[in-house]
């Protein structure tokens, strides 16, 4: 078996994530690679973090200049796991370099840097993945099978709401580890960029394209310190977003985002409502989905049955998507996994040299949701519906 050599930009949360994902791997899905965590890259001020990190995950080597790690001629895969303001240059160096790259969400500050880095990768012809992983949860791999096997019927609603609350204190600083989404400079937008991307990401995997937008957003807390310069600063991104869509198969949708949703951690969740069915799901309780069945899809005719209402159902069946790989039916898994699950289907995809289907979303197809992000800071800005 070929060794894959990882080279880690970054040592934070995501780091985390996908350096768990490269270690096990192998011991749920049959992947044409080993994964050998080589080398993992922090900055010079995070030096201890970094180093801990190394010794905890089990990385040969560190690295303080992002830049020589990318270009080592023994690094096989660049997985970019850094704020997002450096995506793209990390980006055209691994392509520059030829490796194998992935990068976390959102892929760009912006359209213009996702453009140029398709043209970055696809001039170097090298496989890449943008880390959408919630498409992977089960239950939702699961909600998408449900669609495409004609159970929903015609869509009339799709909506979507992405809630957490860590940032109502106005002492929460901005700048530094994890609070660098605080600022503009470094995370591009707030809570579009960071975290209806995914939203959007799974709407159009699920529901296809949206066709326009008419966006609100709201800065609650105008000014934080910055821990980095001790300064305070005025806060440009947005702390809330709402947007109204409309998808071009003609069914209309609603997104919500704010981080200052008392009592919701990481609430995302997502309901379609058509002719047929009506299928939800939150991330709150990942194992189950809920499905309404009004009409049978191959007859197109009312199932007449006194029990008919919203079932819920728990995928941990061998049917289910991914659960084969994992434990017995009933037995659940968790957050960690939608990263290994995504990490297979890139090492088998033909994106990867591999005899799997191709990988989805590309950077390519990653771009779409940047896109849709632009339309939604637009019509936020100018206050009008914008086409995507
Ligand atoms: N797929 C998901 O569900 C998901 C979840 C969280 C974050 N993300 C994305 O992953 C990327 C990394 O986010 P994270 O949560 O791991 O962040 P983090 O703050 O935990 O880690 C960021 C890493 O980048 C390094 N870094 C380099 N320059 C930096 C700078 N100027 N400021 C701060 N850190 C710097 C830090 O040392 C740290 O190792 C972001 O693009 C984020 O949007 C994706």
């Amino acid at each position: 078996m070929k060794t894959l050599n990882v080279g880690m930009l970054g040592c934070g949360f995501m780091a985390r994530t996908h350096s768990n994902a490269y270690s096990q791997v192998g011991h749920f899905f049959d992947v044409p690679f080993k994964p050998v965590l080589k080398c993992c890259y922090g900055r010079e001020q995070d030096i201890e973090v970094l180093k801990k990190f190394q010794q905890r995950w089990g990385y040969e080597e560190i690295e303080t200049d992002w830049k020589k790690l990318a270009a080592r001629k023994d690094i096989d895969i660049i997985d970019v796991v850094a704020p997002n303001f450096l995506h793209k240059e990390m980006v055209l160096a691994a392509a520059a370099a030829g490796k194998m790259i992935i990068c976390e969400k959102p892929m760009a500050m912006n359209l213009d840097e996702a453009e140029e880095m398709v043209a970055a990768v696809e001039k170097a012809g090298v496989a890449n993945m943008v880390m959408f992983n919630y498409r992977r949860v089960p239950a939702i791999s699961l909600f998408k099978q449900i669609i495409d096997e004609g159970r929903v019927g015609r869509p009339f609603h799709y909506r979507a709401v992405y809630n957490q609350d860590y940032t109502i204190s106005a002492n929460v600083p901005s700048g530094g580890a994890a609070l660098w989404r605080l600022s503009a400079k470094a995370a591009g937008s707030g809570v579009t960029g960071d975290l209806l991307a995914h939203s959007i990401d799974t709407a159009e995997w699920l529901n296809g394209p949206i066709k326009k937008v008419t966006a609100y957003t709201e800065v609650f807390i105008k000014e934080r310190k910055n821990s980095d310069t001790g300064e305070m600063e005025k806060i440009t991104i947005d702390d809330a977003c709402m947007f109204l869509a409309v998808f071009e198969n003609g069914s209309i949708g609603t997104f919500e985002s704010t981080r200052y949703a008392r009592g919701r951690k990481n609430y995302s969740a997502m309901e379609i409502n058509g002719e047929k069915g009506a299928i939800a799901f939150n991330l709150e309780e990942p194992e189950y989905l809920e499905f309404f069945r009004y009409s049978d899809p191959d007859t197109g005719k009312k199932v007449e049955d006194h029990l008919t209402g919203w079932q819920k159902i728990l995928v941990t069946n061998g049917e289910h998507p991914y659960m084969s790989k994992y434990w017995v039916p009933g037995t659940t898994i968790g957050y960690e996994h939608t990263f290994i699950n995504a990490l297979a289907d890139f090492l088998n995809s033909s994106n990867a040299g591999g005899t799997g289907p191709k990988f989805e979303p590309d950077m390519r197809q990653a771009m779409r949701t940047q896109k849709v992000c632009d339309a939604v800071i637009r019509s936020a800005k100018e206050g009008r519906w914008v086409e995507v």
